[in-house]
């Protein structure tokens, strides 16, 4: 074996939880704080956000990195609220995406400031970005995320394209009443632009959403509408997918995918730990039963990488089976999604 496949081999550690899943991707909250106020995610107000001296330094942060790394965490995901709301975000990046071992760096945003960071996040080593916009329809962005920003968005979709972060996601929350007929539009857009469209069910959490289960469009009905556009071909699946089951339309330049997390959710699969911006490792999206790796951070010291494995190994043992949506016994969790990043 040469050196380099050396190398290689010698971090291709494998972290399996107590159900066998491989556990090789992390979600990292940076920042609750949103210059968005999407009616499903957060009041008018906004919410309390957690204090500066309780989120994770960047050097924290990456310190966690290297270490989860070094253990099997080859894919991370940067979330928020929104993460490009929060200063020296792009060093953080350049950051991570020097660490041995993360071969897989991406972004979750809602767009509104990417026309102004598409460039610097793929010199800082992005590769990918996702997008949320639930929405084409410029009064009805302003009406859902009570914020009139929606060309920025839409100029921040085409900046990240321009600066080939690829592939470019765009996260549809379908809701019945509220953006259900947009569905072919978003399908169309696949055709001329080379954009992954996902549509995603949504999801009971936090304290602000009501659950009745109503909202719910399944995907066989979305299917059903998009194939008047064309036909569907599916995409197998592949190293490193997330959980959309994906599709693309005859000739088109991008790809349509489908989350449905209540109509046939994916736990069996979930290959996912998160850490909240206050530094709390989320074993899974629907559970508050978190694990504390921030005093842990700030009580061992620096070089006390033991005690993060530590954590990392805890919560490999606490991941549960799955979420019980659906179920009597399902209990909505407390923190909000603008605090978890999804
Ligand atoms: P890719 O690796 O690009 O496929 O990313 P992703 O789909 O994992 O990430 P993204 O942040 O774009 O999330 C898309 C949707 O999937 C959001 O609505 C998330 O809340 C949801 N999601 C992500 N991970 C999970 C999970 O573990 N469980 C559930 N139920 N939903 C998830
Ligand atoms: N259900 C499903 N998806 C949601 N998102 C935010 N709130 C919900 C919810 N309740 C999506 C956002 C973003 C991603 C991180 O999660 O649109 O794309
Ligand atoms: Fe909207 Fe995401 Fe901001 Fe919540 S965190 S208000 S879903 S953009």
């Amino acid at each position: 074996m040469g050196s380099s496949a050396l190398k290689n081999f010698r971090i291709m550690k494998l972290l399996l939880d107590d159900y066998y899943r491989k556990i090789n991707y992390l979600r990292l909250s940076v920042t609750d704080r949103c210059n968005l106020r999407c009616r499903y995610c957060m009041p008018e107000e906004g919410v309390e956000s957690i204090k500066h001296r309780d989120l994770l330094t960047y050097e924290e942060i990456r310190k966690v990195i290297e270490v989860f790394a070094r253990n099997g965490i080859s894919k991370i995901r940067l979330t928020g609220g929104e993460p490009l709301v929060r200063k020296g975000v792009v060093d953080l990046i350049k950051g991570i995406a020097r660490i041995e071992g993360v071969t897989d760096l991406s972004l979750t945003t809602n767009g509104v400031l990417l026309k102004e960071y598409a460039g610097a996040l793929a010199e800082a080593g992005l590769r990918r970005i996702n997008v949320s916009l639930d929405t084409l329809q410029p009064d009805r962005f302003a009406y859902i995320t009570r914020r009139d920003r929606f060309k920025e968005v839409w100029a921040g979709i085409e900046e990240a394209l321009r600066h080939r972060l690829s592939p470019v996601k765009v996260n549809v929350v379908v809701m019945k009443g509220f953006n259900d007929d947009e569905i072919r539009d978003f399908a169309r857009l696949s055709l001329t632009y080379p954009l992954h469209i996902r549509f995603i069910e949504f999801m009971p959490l936090g304290k602000g959403s009501d659950w009745d289960g109503k909202e719910i469009i399944p995907p066989s009905q979305i299917m059903e509408e998009i194939r008047e556009i064309g036909e569907l071909i599916p995409i197998g699946p592949q190293a490193n997918d997330g959980p959309a089951k994906r599709y693309y339309i005859k000739g088109s330049k991008g790809e349509i995918g489908f989350i449905s997390p209540i109509s046939s959710h994916f736990c069996e699969q979930c290959n996912r730990l998160r850490l909240t911006p206050d530094g709390k490792i989320r074993t899974c999206l629907f559970s508050d039963a978190e694990i504390d790796l921030k005093g842990v951070l700030r009580t061992s010291g620096d070089g006390d990488d033991e005690k993060v494995e530590e954590v990392l190994y805890r919560a490999l043992q606490a991941k549960p089976e799955g979420h019980r949506i659906g179920d009597r016994r399902f209990k909505k969790c407390q923190r909000g999604m603008h605090a978890i990043g999804g």
